[in-house]
């Protein structure tokens, strides 16, 4: 289904719409792949994904600041983009798109997008502007890609039911895919940021996952069902390994309301520190 032609590195916006125009008017469907680089296997199986279902596959790649709170790591994101292109080249991805924040804030930017309520919850609590920074960037990467449709993973579960949403207020056309979460043998969830991880820390966040694993077994084999005692056994199976607990958080799988009890379909989520690098996971009951 995909064409294969030699991967285009696209740097304008309005570059990115010319092509894109291009590629439309010979009738073809663009699968999207918005990210910040440093691609894993998690980035991968969104565009394996995409690569069924779309003839184009464009990947974004670009660490957006305007997602990133002052103390956090905007600058030491790691940005190993000859690798990225080289993982985009072999993955026949038609175009990548990597602007300059120059490119898409321009000096005088004054336009966001907020998404109420979804917003300020779980990790909108400790990271007050950051999903406002997530909504504008995908709202404007759809603007300048146009894509049929686009690929997230349900690693970053928040942002998934966010985008979601987004578009749908939006009237954006296009339609949002939500894909599995993909993990270490060992469990830990894939992130960029696990490169901030030593060997020894490493380990301490494979309770991360664990933790969480543990929960689904005790609401799925052991019948428990009180958000509050499972959400106090995480903490408990946690505390001797992280530095800190952000949160965790027992909420309904499709609008995010908290659940008291856990009787019907819910995400456990979780975001905690080892060291100065902040961790979520997320599993789906
Ligand atoms: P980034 O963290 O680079 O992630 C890009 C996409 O890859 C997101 O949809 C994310 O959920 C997905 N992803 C990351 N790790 C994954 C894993 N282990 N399994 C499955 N999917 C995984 O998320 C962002 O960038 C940014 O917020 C972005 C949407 C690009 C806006 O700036």
């Amino acid at each position: 289904m995909v064409n294969r032609i030699k991967m285009k590195i696209i740097k304008k916006p309005a570059e990115m719409q010319k092509l894109i125009k291009k590629y439309k008017l010979k009738g073809k469907t663009i699968g999207f792949v918005p990210t910040m680089g440093a691609l894993h296997q998690g980035h991968i199986s969104l565009i394996h994904r995409a690569r069924k279902e779309s003839n184009i596959i464009v990947v974004s790649i670009f660490v957006n600041p305007t997602q990133f709170g002052p103390s956090e790591d905007f600058s030491r994101y790691p940005r190993p983009f000859k690798k990225d292109a080289g993982i985009c080249r072999k993955e026949k991805v038609a175009a990548v798109f990597v602007p300059k924040p120059k490119d898409i804030y321009p000096a005088n930017y004054f336009t966001h997008i907020t998404v109420e309520k979804l917003s300020d919850i779980m990790c909108g609590k400790s990271r007050p502007d950051h999903f406002k920074g997530v909504a504008t960037v995908v709202a404007k990467l759809f603007n300048i890609v146009q894509p049929d449709r686009a690929y997230f993973g349900l690693k970053d579960y928040q942002q998934f039911i966010i985008i979601r949403k987004m578009a749908g207020d939006m009237n954006f056309p296009v339609k949002i895919i939500g894909c599995p979460l993909v993990r270490e043998k060992n469990g830990l969830a894939l992130s960029s940021r696990n490169a901030y991880l030593s060997g020894e820390q490493k380990q301490r966040a494979l309770a991360l996952s664990l933790s969480l694993q543990m929960a689904k077994n005790l609401i799925k084999n052991k019948n428990v069902k009180s958000a509050k005692s499972i959400i106090s056994k995480i903490r408990k199976t946690l505390r001797p390994h992280v530095n800190k607990i952000d949160y965790v958080e027992i909420r309904d799988a499709e609008t995010l309301e908290t659940l008291g009890i856990v009787n019907k379909r819910a995400v456990i989520a979780a975001a905690i520190f080892i060291g100065k690098t902040r961790l979520i996971d997320n599993i789906i009951v």
